[in-house]
């Protein structure tokens, strides 16, 4: 019998992570010597803030070592609900709170709960990779609802209503978004809750967890709007916000027969997050919010560096983003061009292309649903951007019909 046949078909289906992928191409050939940029990650490149990292040490000695209730400790709840009030202005009670492992996780609890095989999750597209697999994982059927650069890569609520079917079961979407940046309105969001409100079996998880990284305007939640507010799964997490993506936590507020039904799958897969981190998370949401406008400030200068670099790159199509730290260039001017005598036909070639020609690690549209373009993280330090976007421009000016 061989290996594969050994495996489930669950797992010979699943698609592994284009983004830890190519991460770990980069980390392969840095290992064998070259000079590699690397601009794949998804995660900042700060530490967790001291004061976080004290409150972990302090609750190891006071002897939070042991489970926790399985949604997370009854203090780290009540804290996400202070948080969720004071930024958001929504009102939840701990009933609603369930704290995983990462807002990863979250995700799955959420699918694993709420889909049947052939049950349909419309996914606003360019995705968050794992939104696809965490679906397909729980048998759902992911319904795509794109928008291309020149809609600064935000869906046309048309578009969402015209995906509605009698078998949807929820809408999928992050805002600040992970690979474009793109914000939505308080304005666009109102209008794309209008089209969901009429359906009643139609709820929302809106991934927040960028919420921290807004350049431009203010981040602004679809849970506000009382047309969904009972039907509005929020997802969070510290991964982002706090520079705690080791930590593993992230947590959802939800209507409370979904947030049991959650911590009933969560009970018999991880038991809970790790108390001595809910401990930390507690600290970290109880700070004074500026608190993470320092790191907030410095993606800032940094995307307003890597955009105008950019900019001098002819052909390329940008849409600026207004958070997170990804820019999402639509490269489809370059197709079918060569470099070094090697045609690129797609987004895959070209990021394995800019890899092997001038060692910069992005990651290529296709994992996010857009075949067009290519993810740069910009959470690298200021000398590195400036020598990938150097690189980059070395790259695109080589290309020839
Ligand atoms: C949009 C989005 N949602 C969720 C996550 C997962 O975050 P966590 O580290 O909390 O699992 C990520 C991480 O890259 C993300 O980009």
């Amino acid at each position: 019998m061989s290996t594969n046949q050994f495996l489930s078909q669950t797992v010979l289906n699943l698609e592994e992570s284009a983004t830890l992928m190519m991460s770990q191409m980069a980390r392969d050939l840095k290992a064998k010597g070259h000079d590699v940029i690397s601009l794949s990650i998804g995660e900042p490149d700060f530490d967790t803030p001291s004061f976080v990292r004290e409150a972990a040490k302090q609750a190891l000695d006071e002897g939070y070592t042991h489970y926790t209730p399985v949604p997370g400790l009854i203090e780290l709840r009540e804290a996400i609900c202070t948080k969720l009030k004071r930024d958001n202005s929504l009102t939840f009670e701990p009933k609603n709170i369930v704290v995983s492992n990462g807002a990863k996780q979250t995700i799955y609890n959420l699918c694993q709960a709420l889909l049947n095989p052939g049950d349909e999750v419309i996914i606003f597209t360019p995705y968050w990779v794992s939104y696809i697999e965490i679906v397909r994982l729980a048998g759902g059927v992911p319904v795509i609802v794109s928008a291309d650069v020149e809609q600064d890569y935000k869906v046309n609520p048309e578009d969402v209503a015209s995906a509605i079917t009698e078998r949807t079961k929820f809408v999928l979407f992050s805002s600040p978004s992970n690979p474009t940046g793109s914000v939505y309105t308080r304005k666009e969001l109102e209008a794309i809750a209008d089209v969901i409100a009429p359906h009643d079996h139609v709820h929302v998880v809106s991934d927040e967890i960028y919420e921290h990284i807004v350049f431009d305007g203010v981040h602004e939640s679809i849970a506000q709007f009382e047309n969904v507010r009972d039907r509005t799964i929020v997802v969070n997490g510290m991964s982002k916000g706090f520079a705690m993506t080791g930590w593993r936590l992230g947590y959802m507020a939800a209507p409370e027969f979904i947030a049991k039904a959650c911590t009933k799958i969560q009970g018999q897969v991880t038991s809970g997050a790790s108390s001595f981190g809910q401990k930390a998370a507690v600290a970290a949401l109880l700070a004074d919010p500026n608190v993470t406008k320092e790191m907030m400030k410095t993606f800032l200068a940094r995307r307003e560096f890597v955009i105008g670099q950019l900019r001098q790159i002819e052909g390329l199509k940008l849409s600026v983003p207004e958070g997170a730290f990804y820019i999402f260039p639509d490269c489809s001017n370059f197709f079918n061009k060569s470099y070094e005598g090697s045609v690129i036909k797609d987004s895959d070639q070209l990021a394995l292309s800019i890899l092997e020609g001038v060692k910069v690690a992005t990651v290529s549209g296709a994992a996010f649903g857009a075949p067009n373009c290519i993810r740069l993280s910009y959470a690298a330090s200021e000398a590195q951007l400036a020598e990938a976007c150097k690189r980059l421009q070395t790259y695109f000016e080589a290309m020839v019909d």
